[in-house]
């Protein structure tokens, strides 16, 4: 499978829906590369999402600028010196054929003035839109932009939490190269493989459909580490793999897409019950979406579902509705159950909070929710995560600090019989759609019987 490009007109349409926005011009920059360890080693370059979202190709050193009355692309020139080492390059008229825009030198921008932009990405980044812009740009802080720069962050944001049709179909084509990739992982499973080995097959589906991981992935039998980078572990037939794996596509939309499966093939007793709770508080909270629908109630719908689960298995006794209110959900799944989807596996958290939070609305303090990222009544066309996990998470369960009162609520020795279930977390990628939901990941095996019957 190869994915699926956009159509020129797709940009054009996007563009001219950002002008018929703006009251003044705006830049977009694609940014520059970043050297890995010295300056002719760099990371393949990948343009920040504002711009690809406006362009739809990754043209390093590129900057769009858009004015009321329409846009023109900035582009370094052809260099025939890297010519020698790159292939040849195409030409401004080359781009412009293909872009339909009118491109010019980058060069013809410099010292432009009283144009708006958004926070570079990076110092280098900073350093080179600030020459351009002729004033001083930092990198981070969108919750602090003023003036034209705020009204841009607006909308942009107004624009990309409601995906156009091309941009369903391009998270379409990223949900189905990452069901490719969790068909290979599953099936590339064995005891005494590293999980390096399963991110690799993984992996080789995502580049083989020309396309690229959308954040680094998380392939452990450790899956308490939430963020778990390392890859080294081998695996035991007693084991559960997470695998947390999502490609991005040539225009840069993402998958996110987590499932948890045994190493053997068959999820042992506990392994199976533990992965039942996760999946009631999955299927819950998926169930909740729809437009109107507060994502703090479905995070929140997740947590109690999560209670409920752990009250029938016997690790937590009491009132589900009292224990969640006392915090007892943040315990075993302390992140929020997802986030807003597009070109960023966090759509647009360059802006910081800016996008994930409706006006008015900031994080909140308690435990289980002060790493929700998204709190914005969902609409149609916005596309969300919903991952809740259940974790033994030795930092915070041999804390009595972060325990409290909640540990006479706990029953350790029945908790103790869940040994051999470290991580579980399972992630879908959601559209809200006008009457409800779809669940774009939805290939993705997912129940204990089909997770199953694909190891086999
Ligand atoms: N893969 C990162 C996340 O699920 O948020
Ligand atoms: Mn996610
Ligand atoms: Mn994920």
């Amino acid at each position: 499978m190869w994915t699926k490009a956009s159509q020129p007109q797709v940009f054009a349409a996007r563009r001219a829906r950002l002008s018929s926005r703006l009251r003044g011009p705006a830049l977009l920059v694609a940014g520059l590369s970043r050297p890995r360890n010295f300056q002719h080693n760099r990371f393949p370059f990948r343009a920040e999402s504002h711009f690809l979202y406006l362009v739809g190709r990754s043209i390093e050193g590129a900057a769009l600028l858009i004015h009321p009355k329409g846009a023109t692309l900035f582009a370094p020139p052809a260099d025939p010196e890297a010519e020698l080492w790159t292939g040849p390059m195409p030409s401004l008229t080359d781009w412009s054929n293909e872009l339909g825009l009118e491109v010019r030198p980058i060069e013809e921008l410099q010292g432009a003035e009283n144009i708006a932009a958004l926070p570079p990405q990076d110092l280098d980044c900073a350093l080179w839109l600030s020459e351009l812009l002729d004033r001083d740009l930092e990198p981070g802080g969108g919750e602090e932009l003023q003036g034209a720069d705020a009204e841009l962050a607006e909308s942009m944001i107004a624009l990309r939490l409601s995906h156009d049709d091309a941009a369903v179909a391009q998270l379409k084509e990223a949900a189905a190269v990452t069901h490719r990739a969790h068909l290979a992982g599953m099936r590339a499973t064995r005891p005494e493989l590293r999980e390096a080995s399963i991110r690799a097959a993984m992996e080789a589906e995502i580049i083989a459909a020309g396309c690229a991981t959308a954040y680094g992935s998380i392939v452990t039998v450790h899956g308490e580490v939430l963020h778990n980078e390392r890859h080294d572990g081998v695996l035991t037939k007693a084991d559960l793999l997470l695998a947390d794996v999502g490609a991005e596509t040539p225009e840069g939309f993402a998958g996110d897409v987590t499932r948890t499966w045994p190493v053997s093939g068959r999820f042992s007793g506990t392994q199976r019950e533990a992965y039942e709770v996760v999946l009631a508080a999955q299927l819950a909270a998926i169930a909740k979406v729809a437009p109107g629908v507060r994502y703090l109630d479905v995070h929140r719908a997740a947590g109690l579902a999560m209670v409920e689960g752990l009250i029938g298995l016997g690790i937590l006794r009491g009132s589900a509705a009292d224990l969640y209110a006392r915090g007892a959900a943040a315990l075993f799944f302390p992140h929020g159950v997802g986030h807003l989807l597009g070109l960023d596996v966090h759509d647009m958290e360059d802006l910081g909070d800016r996008a994930g939070y409706a006006p008015g609305r900031s994080r909140a303090e308690a435990p289980g929710d002060r790493y929700l990222r998204l709190d914005r009544d969902l609409a149609p066309g916005m596309c969300v995560t919903i991952e809740p996990g259940f974790y033994q998470i030795p930092r915070i369960l041999a804390r009595a600090e972060e325990v409290g009162e909640l540990e006479s609520a706990l029953d350790r020795a029945v908790l103790a019989r869940f040994a051999d279930v470290r991580g579980i977390r399972i992630e879908d990628d959601v559209l809200v759609t006008p009457t409800g939901y779809e669940v774009l990941s939805a290939a993705v095996p997912k129940s204990v019987d089909d997770v199953q019957h694909v190891m086999v």
